[in-house]
């Protein structure tokens, strides 16, 4: 990610055009980028599919210039997603194609592209048809879009099957997001606890609950509002708030489908990122959680009986028509899990892996049984580490707005050198 697009001034000049430019090929890519920029346009950048989407949403450009082979998402999933978006479903988008492949032009503009140009190409000729989109969009496009109200995300995890470390990887991923963040509209981070019957995410943070989501459903109000909603929250630490489920699985049968649908809009205009634990077997309460999340993380580990059942989950997703954008897999190695490399998977699923999360040996355990995780305790351990990269990822891929989430804290650069390095 390059110029930032408040750099481009306030002031009472015409705005410049801001164009997203992605494509896996660093090469290509600056070639691209230096020909648009010496037209007067600023630029973004995006090295892949699930980075260009969030970018994109980030910064929300005049037209999207998108290769079709990147890692992630392809341009074609990356066109579709944004056609959906209500915030960018109008913004043009050209297609890089690979030269001739003519079936390449037809899959763009099934999925809405507006133009393609072909690979190589003359810079003259893609220059003039950015522009031409450029001016269109200027024209049709912005006058309906609203400024965005600050909203936060729903991320769920669902392990493939019991004992993937779903648990641990929520409550980890909760802990070093409500970090990320500060001076936003909203609570940086929540964790909701939706396992009902194996309901521990608390107790992974030496959290105690003394109000729990069951004792809520004893006197639901008509409209579930922020403030009556926190009355059930234990804080923890300035930027997380605990929402645990239920104390005992009986108590547990009181969570209906419907509150949890409430639920999850309450958190939506409350906290930027709301992290929910869910059990991996199937029942309502999940099914209401895949309808409303923005993104969904299933856990699997490297064994075959997690591998079918993540084949069966990605058929549910199916049938409830959540589209591939909308969920990822994530690779963990609990002690006693299996020993398939991650390529392998990846070739199994056909899905790539968005993190892999390596065995970090019995700290995790010894962290889990204090009470204290292992990404605050020892935040240099390698589970540790993948963690916070984890978290930096899904604020990828899953933006909030600036106004939600406020500006990015040192933790973030920290995260940011790692990874480049
Ligand atoms: N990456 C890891 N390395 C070592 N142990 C792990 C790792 N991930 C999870 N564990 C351990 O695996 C066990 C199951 O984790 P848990 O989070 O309860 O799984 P789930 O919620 O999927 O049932 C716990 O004992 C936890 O400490
Ligand atoms: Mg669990």
């Amino acid at each position: 990610m390059t110029d930032s697009v408040a750099a481009t001034g306030a002031g009472t000049a015409p705005r410049k055009p801001v164009v997203l430019v992605a494509d896996d090929d660093g090469h290509i890519r600056r070639l691209v980028v230096l020909l648009l920029q010496s037209r007067g346009m600023t630029i973004v950048q995006a090295a892949d599919g699930i980075e260009a989407l969030a970018v994109a949403k980030a910064s929300r450009p005049d037209v999207l210039v998108l290769d079709v082979n990147m890692p992630g998402l392809s341009g074609f999933e990356v066109c579709r997603a944004i056609r959906s978006d209500p915030l960018l479903h109008r913004t043009p988008v050209l297609i890089l194609t690979a030269q001739g492949a003519t079936a390449d032009k037809v899959a763009g503009f099934e999925v809405g592209a507006d133009d393609y140009v072909q690979k190589p190409f003359e810079g003259a000729e893609l220059a003039a048809r950015v522009g031409s989109l450029v001016a269109r969009s200027r024209v049709y496009g912005a006058a309906d879009t609203p400024p965005p109200e600050p909203e936060g995300r729903v991320v769920a995890l669902v392990g493939a099957k019991g004992g993937s470390g779903t648990t641990t990887v929520t409550t980890s991923l909760a802990l070093v997001t409500a970090d990320l963040w500060s001076g936003g509209a909203l609570t940086p981070a929540a964790l909701i606890d939706l396992d009902l019957v194996h309901s521990h995410a608390a107790f992974l943070l030496g959290v105690d609950p003394r109000r729990t989501l069951a004792d809520l459903t004893a006197h639901v109000p008509l409209t579930l509002d922020r403030d009556y909603l926190l009355q059930f929250a234990e804080q923890h630490g300035p930027g997380l708030a605990v929402l645990s489920g239920a104390r005992n699985p009986l108590e547990g049968e009181r969570i209906t489908p419907d509150l949890v649908k409430s639920l999850l809009t309450t958190c939506k205009g409350t906290f930027s990122y709301s992290f929910v634990d869910l059990p991996s077997s199937y029942v309502e309460t999940s099914l209401s959680v895949f309808d409303l999340a923005d993104l969904i993380l299933v856990v699997v580990t490297p064994e075959l009986t997690s591998i079918r059942s993540a084949v069966q989950l990605m058929a549910v997703f199916q049938s409830l028509s959540i589209p591939p954008e909308r969920w990822h897999f994530l690779l963990n190695r609990p002690l006693d899990a299996g020993d398939l490399p991650e390529a392998a998977l990846e070739r199994t699923l056909h899905r790539p892996i968005l993190q892999a999360l390596p065995n970090n040996g019995l700290r995790v355990l010894e962290a889990n049984n204090r009470g204290v995780p292992l990404v605050k305790s020892q935040p240099t351990q390698p589970f540790s580490v993948a963690i916070e990269e984890l978290a930096l990822r899904v604020s990828h891929v899953v933006p909030v707005h600036s106004a939600a989430g406020g500006t990015p804290t040192e933790r973030v650069g920290r995260i940011e050198r790692r990874l480049k390095r």
